[in-house]
């Protein structure tokens, strides 16, 4: 079927047909169903003709592909934007008494080298969309003004909105009572990373969580008040690629947001994190979800494609807050939204001939790695080529480790003719313990391409007094995702492609793992099955 092909990943979502670019509108509706859409040109596999395609989901992962949400029709390419619900009638576009099936959608119509901020309304719960028929409803006669990201600021009881004149590199705010009539309320512009060119400015208010590594960082009890994230996307200059994601924390007032400091802080630390959305619909001091487009203006156009006949994947959606780490720095935190038990699959039982651990029937393969190297079979029926699994290297029991120690896990994914690579080392420099995550796709063959066989690192500060570290990779057919000690700091997110050939062998099929730890410390590896979300 049009899900079972060999680049298609089985627990991200992908269109069935056609190209896709950004997430679109995020919102969740009045019984709690996760709304998505998407930057969608139904009929080819590149960009163009952008309409709003829409799909639906209880869990983030399990999704339910719905019939394109906004199409243009003579009047302007649908290009990216957001969504709200308007229980409240603010606008007055809905009939009276409709309540919470009311919701706005806010959007860049391009048409003839102008691009101006429309609204669109669905009485129907965000299935259909009206555009509104005095549309638009913010001009400034610009080729580069879009995306508009609209909250409710109960502060201030206003709509905000955040857009970005692009080429001006500038993230303009507007406030509205009604979302028709919007006013200027102030300017941000060149923080951080200069970049070229900004795009899908989101500012939203998150929580403020406690430092140091728990397994349920977003619990209540480990939230200590909220923040404000500006997360824009940029078009940025080599070596970083072309589209990268940039988040700024600060503080916001209604009309004027402010940077704590001057920092510079990207998303993620791999080619294919772009235009990050958030959810609305979360309260601040709640996790808050982010979904990223999972690639890259400079080559997204010539992604490989199979059978299926799509182009373009969504990454991981993210569970996010602030912290003050180590060091006294804001960093955001940010792993994937908790994957739903129906989605953990048992690994294939059978051990490899090398592997003295031969006692795997859980479905959590669990083991211990010290100093040592073990193989664990990944070719989990029914989904080959390549199952999708999380990894997740514990360190632990560092307490005594001494600046100058040094500790090494690597993992690599393998079949007879290809591999990927990844790890992560803990070492000192003269200012401290360092910790690096690597992720080498060179030993991938099918495709000469240098966008898909790039190696990443990232490098930062860590605490020489903490007890323990944690990297968790999720691997799916064709993308991988690398989060740090529970979502602490950039994440590494890359696609990765098979060659035909390969997946017709049979595709990857083997985990191999291996640690070294000088000094205390043990390496611990869990492995978890995923099962597809399409069958
Ligand atoms: C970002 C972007 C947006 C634009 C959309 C068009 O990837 O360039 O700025 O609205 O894609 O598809």
């Amino acid at each position: 079927d049009n899900y079972g092909s060999a680049y298609r990943p089985q627990i991200h979502w992908s269109p069935p047909v056609g190209f896709m670019n950004d997430p679109n509108g995020l919102f969740i509706d009045a019984s709690g169903i996760w709304h998505l859409y998407f930057q969608y040109n139904p009929a080819e596999l590149s960009v163009g003709n952008q309409h709003w395609g829409h799909a639906i989901s209880q869990d983030l992962y399990h999704w339910v592909p719905q019939k394109n949400a906004i199409s243009p029709e003579g009047d302007g390419l649908i290009f990216s934007g957001s969504a709200a619900r308007d229980v409240n009638n603010t606008s007055g576009l809905f009939p009276v008494g409709n309540g919470s099936n009311n919701v706005l959608a806010f959007y860049t119509s391009a048409l003839s080298g102008l691009q101006t901020q429309d609204v669109a309304y669905s009485t129907d719960g965000g299935y259909t969309f009206t555009k509104y028929a005095k549309n638009p409803v913010l001009n400034y006669h610009s080729p580069d003004f879009r995306d508009p990201k609209v909250f409710w600021h109960r502060e201030t009881s206003k709509w905000v909105m955040t857009v970005a004149f692009a080429v001006d590199r500038l993230i303009a705010f507007f406030t509205s009572s009604d979302t028709i009539d919007w006013a200027p309320a102030s300017n941000f512009s060149l923080a951080g990373e200069i970049g070229v060119i900004y795009e899908c400015p989101n500012l939203v208010e998150v929580p403020v969580l406690k430092d140091g590594y728990t397994e349920d960082k977003f619990a209540r009890s480990n939230i200590d008040g909220t923040a404000w994230l500006l997360l824009f996307s940029l078009v940025a200059v080599a070596p970083l690629g072309d589209s990268v994601n940039q988040y700024i924390p600060g503080s916001f007032n209604g009309t004027h947001f402010e940077a704590f400091d001057e920092e510079i802080r990207l998303t993620d630390w791999g080619q294919d994190n772009y235009a990050a959305q958030f959810w609305d619909g979360i309260p601040p001091d709640q996790g808050q979800v982010m979904i990223p487009w999972a690639s890259n203006w400079q080559y997204t156009n010539d992604v490989p494609t199979d059978v299926a006949g799509f182009r373009g994947v969504l990454g991981l959606p993210r569970i996010t807050g602030l912290a003050h780490t180590y060091g006294g720095k804001w960093t955001m935190i940010s792993r994937p939204y908790p994957f739903p038990s129906s989605l953990f699959t048992n690994l294939d039982p059978s051990p490899s001939s090398n592997d003295s651990n031969s006692s795997i029937t859980v479905a959590a393969t669990t083991r211990v790695i010290t100093n040592a190297t073990s193989h664990v079979d990944i070719s989990t029926a029914p989904a080959l080529p390549v199952s999708a699994f999380t990894l997740k290297l514990k360190a632990a029991s560092l307490s005594n480790r001494t600046l100058g120690g040094n500790m090494n896990f690597t993992f690599t994914i393998t079949s007879t003719a290809e591999s990927l690579r990844g790890g992560y080392v803990l070492g000192c420099n003269d200012n401290g313990n360092v910790g690096t995550v690597w992720l080498d796709r060179s030993g991938m063959k099918g495709y000469s391409s240098t966008h898909f066989t790039a190696h990443f690192s990232h490098s930062y500060p860590q605490d020489p007094n903490r007890s323990s570290i944690e990297v968790l990779v999720v691997v799916d057919r064709a993308i991988i995702e690398v989060f740090l000690d529970g979502g602490v700091g950039a994440s590494g997110t890359a696609v990765w492609f098979q060659s035909h050939e390969a997946v017709l062998a049979g595709g990857i099929d083997l985990l191999q793992l291996s640690s070294r730890v000088e000094g205390e410390g043990d390496v611990q590896a869990e492995i978890q099955g995923l099962k597809s979300v399409w069958t």
